[in-house]
């Protein structure tokens, strides 16, 4: 059997770090491609060089004409701009807006199969944008940041409990902005709710409530210490944790940037919401009933991502 062929659009440090995770798991070949040259091929030949070493049977190529991402399963985007200190992720539409515009075309054009997982920011928006331009299904087209977020939730989680992250599960919806609506009421540790905790006394009510507005700004903590661009690694490990799925039809339970057809009495737009990732993409999106609060939160979220669609609107009023 052949092995399977992930593209990455986009080779700067997300994008290295994707292709090193796919090697290291082999998910597949890996394709990297970008506008910049040298980079791609650069990276290819750097991580085939690990190879050995680590002991993973993967071919990696660098390219950048669109015909090689041809016959790609999976395809990652991550080109475009990443933010600065004092740049918010929606500072990046317009560079990004009109990047997805070529991603979408080269996608549309050579492989319109592929099951597509977007990381570029502003993230709700950038998906939109590709989706449109690309005009994949909206099964086949998701964004990332649902995984990361919760990722990052857990983490904190973790270390405020002094337990396993393994044992740590959190549940994140809306967009990927500072309003994003971490759920406390279904973020557990082995099962026990959040609220369950703080009354047991493993942590206040304040405590908890600093990490949830850790976690909403937990981006822009790593630009903070970064300086020169944004978060890599976690990025990237949850881009691949929802390709594995689709590649391996292991159906996981991930939250995600989906579109969104009354769902959540929302239509025609990508927003965070729990998904079944399988064969077919994206399998089912799960509606939840939501609390007053919850629901407030969850609106208020939406209306940035509804706003930043607009702005896209009047950027370029092809989209709209
Ligand atoms: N087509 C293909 N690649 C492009 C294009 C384009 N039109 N424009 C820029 N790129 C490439 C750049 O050459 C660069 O190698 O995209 C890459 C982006 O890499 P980095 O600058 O290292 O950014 P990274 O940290 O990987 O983040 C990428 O993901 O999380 C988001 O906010 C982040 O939007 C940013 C994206």
């Amino acid at each position: 059997m052949a092995r399977k062929k992930i593209a990455l659009i986009g080779s700067g440090q997300i994008g290295g770090t994707l292709a090193h995770l796919a090697g290291l798991k082999e998910l597949g070949d890996v394709v990297l491609f970008d506008i910049a040259e040298g980079i791609p091929q650069g990276k290819a030949l750097d991580i085939a060089e690990s190879a050995p070493v680590d002991g993973f049977d993967a071919a990696f190529k660098g390219a950048n004409s669109y015909a090689d991402i041809a016959g790609a399963d999976v395809i990652i985007v991550t080109a475009g701009v990443p933010r600065k200190p004092g740049m918010s992720r929606d500072d990046l539409l317009g560079i990004n807006l009109k990047v997805m515009e070529s991603v979408g075309q080269g996608i549309r054009e050579n492989a319109p199969d592929a099951f597509v997982i977007c990381i570029t920011n502003p993230l709700d928006a950038a998906v939109w944008a590709l989706q449109k331009a690309s005009g994949l299904p909206a099964n086949k087209i998701v964004g990332m940041a649902g995984v990361l977020d919760s990722a990052r939730f857990r983490h904190f989680l973790a270390d405020e409990f002094k337990v396993s992250v393994k044992d740590v599960t959190a549940f994140v919806l809306g967009g990927h902005g500072d309003d994003m609506v971490p759920l406390t009421r279904y973020s557990t540790v082995a099962g026990v709710p959040l609220p369950d905790l703080v009354n047991i006394g493993w942590t206040t009510q304040e405590r908890l409530d600093a990490i949830v507005e850790r976690t909403r700004k937990g981006g822009g903590e790593i630009v903070n210490l970064l300086k020169t661009g944004s978060a890599f690694y976690a990025p990237a490990a949850s881009a691949i944790a929802m390709a594995e799925s689709y590649l391996k039809d292991q159906k996981r339970v991930l939250p995600a940037a989906a579109y969104l057809s009354g769902q959540y009495g929302e239509n025609g737009l990508f927003v965070g919401v729990p998904v079944v990732i399988g064969e077919n993409g994206v399998e089912r999106i799960i509606e939840i009933a939501l609390s007053a609060d919850e629901k407030a939160a969850f609106d208020k979220s939406v209306q940035s991502v509804k706003g930043l669609i607009e702005a896209s609107k009047t950027i370029n009023p092809a989209l709209a």
